[in-house]
């Protein structure tokens, strides 16, 4: 019979069964569903809800559940329905009557609201471990090619002088916001549902304080119909995936195209590309492709929480259920598409003088020429178009910037002076562009020892965490 069976004269027909349970999914929540429970049971223990010994039997009961399930001895059932009453029955049946007492004061809406946020402030923790690494192979790349000249894009054109280092701490900001967002998120989730009960609390005398600082929540829920029907941190977690997924996917198609032929400014190791089954000489990204790819499965999960959560009445729904295959998909998705591409960035070769060519031919020097003439007193709309008539030359007859004579320099401006080959110059470029943010070396720098800094700060912070 069902655990809510009292009030039913027929059994739940089977179709109903496999489409009403979760357990096929939600198997995942044990450990902190035990932990949980655990908290619960001394709780009502300590405050004389059950008898102390009683206590002490169902905490003992739950632990080598808990132990038993992580040994692969357990298995679920679809009639249980869920984690939630597969541990409660397995519990009874194994310390007898009473496990019955254990759910006293307690509903599974504010005990599956406690499962998911206590599985998603630990998965927060491990998704912000793993951008912390990606942090650290951003700068270490970013080190080796402070130097290395590139064109920086806009339109797809070619615009401005950067360097590989300069560009690529552009993704570790991103990535910053994105530890940040991660953070916001846990900070606001911080908050212990149990203790809200079915919606309307409870009247017996719980220690909710209690139970918060047995697992390590900040504060308690302050209203419990919002405690059971909440599911803004679920939200917000995949939101911050699904940014954190456009990041890796803007990374991914430059990387797809730079890996190009046409481009050649990358090259990815041999462990991390794929042959193609027909064409013997192709070596593609797939992993690339793939994480731009599964950015649509992450973003979708993000979709189906609003979508689920947009018409719910309060307080609990079962339509909550479908909350939890889209927060672990979406974030098996993240950490999944992090792991391949964290190694295969970090052996992926630069063709630094590729890149150099690259920033030589297309006249990314163009505003540095007008710059050049502003600063020799020329308005700065009259050089922009003395320079756009250079370069208009320039381009019908094959020539660039540094290629022009001194003579047609002077046909155009008695402004120009010898010294303008020196300020064409690339490396005279990107270094006089060093206002903070801009890609001379020492800019850069300071931009990697920031980003350096803020991995460090939570290692120092999981180092507090230890000593306490
Ligand atoms: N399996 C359910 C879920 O994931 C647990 C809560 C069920 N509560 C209820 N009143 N049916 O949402």
């Amino acid at each position: 019979m069902k655990l809510w069976g009292g009030r039913f004269q027929k059994e739940t027909d089977s179709v109903v069964n496999d489409f009403n349970s979760s357990i096929q999914f939600d198997f995942r929540l044990y450990e902190e569903d035990i932990n949980g429970s655990i908290a619960h049971a001394f709780m009502l223990g300590e405050t004389g809800i059950i008898e102390k010994a009683e206590a002490v039997k169902i905490i003992e009961g739950l632990e080598r559940i808990l132990q038993d399930i992580k040994d692969g001895k357990v298995e679920f059932s679809a009639e249980n329905e869920d984690i939630h009453m597969n541990v409660e029955r397995l519990l009874t049946e194994r310390i007898g009557d009473t496990g019955k007492r254990l759910h006293t004061a307690r509903s599974r809406n504010d005990q599956v609201a406690l499962d998911f946020r206590m599985y998603i402030k630990k998965e927060i923790i491990s998704v912000t471990g793993i951008l912390l690494s990606l942090e650290k192979a951003l700068c270490k790349k970013a080190r080796q090619h402070l130097k290395t000249v590139m064109p920086g894009y806009t339109h797809m054109q070619r615009a401005q002088p950067t360097t590989y280092a300069h560009y690529l701490m552009a993704y570790a900001e991103m990535f910053r916001r994105d530890i940040g967002r991660l953070c916001d998120c846990y900070d606001r989730m911080d908050e212990l549902p149990l203790g809200s009960g079915a919606l309307s609390a409870t009247t017996y005398p719980i220690d909710r304080d209690m139970v918060r600082n047995a697992l390590g929540f900040k504060r308690i829920t302050a209203n419990s119909v919002d405690g059971v029907s909440d599911r803004d941190f679920a939200i917000e977690l995949a939101s911050a995936l699904s940014i954190i997924m456009m990041h890796l996917s803007r990374f991914s198609e430059e990387i797809i195209l730079w890996c190009s032929w046409e481009f050649k400014f990358l090259e990815l190791d041999d462990a991390f590309s794929t042959g193609s089954s027909i064409m013997p000489q192709k070596k593609n990204p797939d992993v690339a492709e793939l994480t731009r790819g599964k950015t649509g499965r992450v973003y979708g999960s993000l979709i189906t929480l609003l979508t689920i959560m947009k018409s719910l009445p309060l307080a609990y729904n079962k339509d909550m259920q479908e909350d939890k295959e889209a927060v672990f998909d979406a974030v098996d998705t993240v950490k999944q598409c992090l792991n391949v591409f964290i190694p295969m960035f970090e052996t992926l070769t630069v063709n630094k003088d590729r890149m150099r060519m690259a920033a030589s031919g297309g006249f990314i020097n163009a505003t540095d020429c007008a710059d050049y003439l502003t600063k020799k007193g020329v308005p700065f709309r009259d050089a922009y178009t003395i320079v756009g008539r250079l370069v208009n030359t320039c381009v019908r007859t094959g020539e660039t910037l540094e290629t022009l004579t001194m003579k047609d320099y002077r046909a155009v401006s008695e402004a120009f002076g010898d010294d303008i080959y020196e300020a064409l110059s690339l490396r005279t470029c990107v270094n006089g562009r060093n206002v903070p943010g801009g890609p001379a070396e020492d800019e850069v720098t300071s931009q990697i020892e920031s980003i350096e800094e803020f991995a460090g700060s939570f290692e120092k912070k999981d180092e507090k965490e230890n000593i306490h």
